[in-house]
């Protein structure tokens, strides 16, 4: 009769794993199939350029059947970011992309995944050395290069800049400004009037610059700096609402589609932008050498800056770079 009970008990566990195993086999073989989960915790999706990472990431990932990519997005909030990192550390990501907000609050938390596993860096700096690889554009030659050419527009007369900035504590606003700003501190008479923060966005740039111009009707403005092609728009837009087109307007990322950078210069709407890569088919190639254990001799890799102006623009009109 005792017997009788374990065969029974024995039968019945035995059916019960068959099951479990035909029901989740796939899923385990799967898991155990792809052997690289990488994390890549996005600052915001709110921006086109953010967006034209997000599909560079994947489809080079796309191209490695090695590779499951995990994409977080913290929507310009730090502590969501934070949030967002500790979540894919507890996924048991074997790598972190980031691209964080503001580099101050999101140091900690990169430094902390990288005590575990390798960590890229992608687009905007922190503030230590605790990580795998940055990669990304040079923002303060960018700004220097933005610099240079409004000294050549202004010429020896010089003139009056209003300078429209990202988020504060993100380091390309920091770089694109520094830079900038150098390049005209041998010149006197080029005088930055205003400093507009507008947090990368373009329609904050726009309400921000209109309510400028009603403020100073009568005041000269020859060039709008801006650090990035929307809040270009949007303060070109600002002017054209407030009917002043007395000055011309500066941006950077240049990316191709109707309201990207390219177009923009094209139509006349920007004098100048600069390619700002996004660095996303290289973060993964690169995420691969680390997952495969091959090692980098360099800690940073710098990405190519191109000036677009109306003389060059349109091979670039639709190719993206
Ligand atoms: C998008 C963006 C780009 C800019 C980059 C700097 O979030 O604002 O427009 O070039 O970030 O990190």
């Amino acid at each position: 009769m005792h017997k009788i009970h374990i065969y029974r008990i024995s039968l019945m566990l035995a059916i019960f794993v068959l099951i479990f195993y035909m029901t989740w086999r796939p899923i385990v073989a799967d898991i155990e199939e792809i052997p690289y989960l990488i994390g890549m915790s996005q600052c915001n999706l709110g921006e086109p350029w953010r967006i034209k990472m997000n599909e560079d990431l994947i489809a080079r990932a796309q191209e490695y059947p090695e590779i499951r990519l995990v994409l977080t997005d913290a929507a310009q909030d730090n502590q969501k970011q934070i949030e967002d990192v500790k979540w894919l550390m507890d996924l048991g990501i074997d790598l972190l992309i980031i691209s964080p907000n503001e580099s101050e609050p999101l140091t900690p938390i990169i430094s902390e995944a990288y005590q575990k596993i390798p960590v890229i860096v992608l687009d905007r700096k922190v503030n230590s050395d605790d990580y795998t690889l940055f990669i990304g554009a040079d923002n303060r030659v960018i700004g220097m290069r933005a610099g240079e050419y409004v000294k050549n527009l202004l010429g020896p007369a010089g003139g009056h800049v209003v300078e429209i900035m990202g988020l504060p504590g993100s380091k390309p606003t920091v770089e694109r400004s520094e830079g900038f700003r150098d390049s005209l501190s041998d010149r006197d008479n080029i005088r930055i009037v205003e400093e507009i923060t507008a947090n990368w966005l373009r329609d904050p740039a726009e309400d921000s610059f209109f309510a400028y111009l009603q403020t100073h009707k009568s005041e000269k403005i020859d060039v709008v700096y801006s650090h990035n092609d929307p809040m270009a728009l949007g303060a070109y837009r600002a002017a054209q609402k407030a009917h002043r087109t007395d000055m011309v307007f500066i941006g950077i990322d240049g990316l191709i589609g109707e309201e990207g950078g390219i177009n923009l210069v094209k139509e006349g709407v920007l004098d100048i932008t600069f390619i700002y890569p996004t660095g996303g088919a290289e973060a993964i190639e690169c995420a691969l050498q680390l997952l495969r254990r091959q090692t980098f001799s360099q800690k940073e890799i710098i990405l190519d800056n191109i000036r677009i102006d109306k003389n060059n623009c349109d091979p670039y009109l639709h190719r993206e770079t």
